[in-house]
């Protein structure tokens, strides 16, 4: 983004398949991956312009940003936030918005923009990436916006409304530790460890050339599954294609690593 004289500007992502971090690192070239910041003790940021770019879980932000939202201080004349989604919003901007606000934080600039939709019991990964989203004109839109510091909430409709209360009635009939559960390794697994090294929570370890899930912290970001090389993790609710993986074409696999790794030398668990 082209940014005006001086002016210093941070923006915070999350991500598990690279949606986000594209979003991000096109406002700003060296965004901030909220996973490896989020266990600091202080967390008061000051910039001209703070900004967070995180995808939709079931219309919400993914539990480690609200987490994020809740514990930091953002010290700005202007914060934004960006929504990525693939399918349905189901008025996330609202939610995230009341969110924000019972966290004492103003938004100035929320907006969405409809991407590849990685949740696969509902989406063929292949299919997905053949449609056009318009992804970068919106993105383009998008970062105008920020760069003229516009002050709007995208506004959001009763079916919008009527979509998220569907969603939680479904939910309501599931069985509560559904997402405790989701994942199963094959025996195509080779132990290459890039499972580990994806998840943005620490949630998945190696022992004995077996993979091991701890789901306690799960963020449900699907980082693991998607980032498989031999397409080993399945879920254990029908996908549409077991066969199809995603990961956003202008993000390394390198980076979905640098952003999300919790297996570090320095990181005590
Ligand atoms: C658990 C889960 C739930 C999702 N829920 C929604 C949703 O409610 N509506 C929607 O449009 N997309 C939904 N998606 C799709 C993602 O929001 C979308 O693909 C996003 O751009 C992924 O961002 P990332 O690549 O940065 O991880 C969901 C994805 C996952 C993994
Ligand atoms: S990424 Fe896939 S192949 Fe590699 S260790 Fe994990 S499950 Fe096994
Ligand atoms: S276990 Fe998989 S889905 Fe859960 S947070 Fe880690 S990478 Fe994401």
């Amino acid at each position: 983004m082209k940014k005006n004289r001086g002016e210093e500007v941070m923006i915070f992502y999350f991500t598990g398949t690279g949606n986000s971090l594209y979003v991000a690192k096109n406002i700003e070239k060296n965004p901030i991956s909220i996973p490896q910041i989020i266990k600091q003790t202080e967390q008061i940021y000051k910039a001209d312009k703070i900004g967070i770019v995180a995808p939709i879980y079931g219309h919400e932000v993914p539990e480690m940003v609200k987490q994020f939202i809740r514990t930091a201080t953002f010290q700005t004349d202007y914060f934004f936030i960006i929504l990525t989604f693939g399918n349905r919003h189901g008025g996330a901007v609202e939610l995230t918005n009341n969110f924000c606000k019972e966290c004492g934080l103003n938004v100035d600039y929320l907006n969405l923009i409809q991407m590849v939709d990685n949740w696969l019991p509902s989406f063929d990964m292949d299919e997905q990436r053949k449609i056009d989203k318009h992804v970068n004109e919106n993105l383009f839109k998008i970062i105008s916006d920020i760069q003229y510091e516009k002050r709007s909430i995208q506004p959001v409709t009763d079916s919008d409304r009527q979509a998220h209360q569907q969603y939680l009635e479904i939910r309501s009939k599931m069985p509560a530790d559904i997402f405790q559960h989701l994942y199963t390794v094959n025996d195509d697994c080779i132990q290459c460890s890039i499972c580990t090294k994806v998840c943005p929570a620490g949630c998945i370890s190696l022992k004995n050339d077996k993979v091991i899930y701890d789901m306690n912290n799960c963020q449900t970001c699907m980082a693991c599954i998607h980032n498989c090389p031999k397409k080993a993790i399945r879920l254990n609710i029908p996908e549409k294609n077991p066969m199809a993986r995603y990961r956003n074409n202008e993000v390394k696999l390198k980076e979905i690593i640098e952003a999300n790794n919790q297996w570090k030398p320095s990181v005590k668990f």
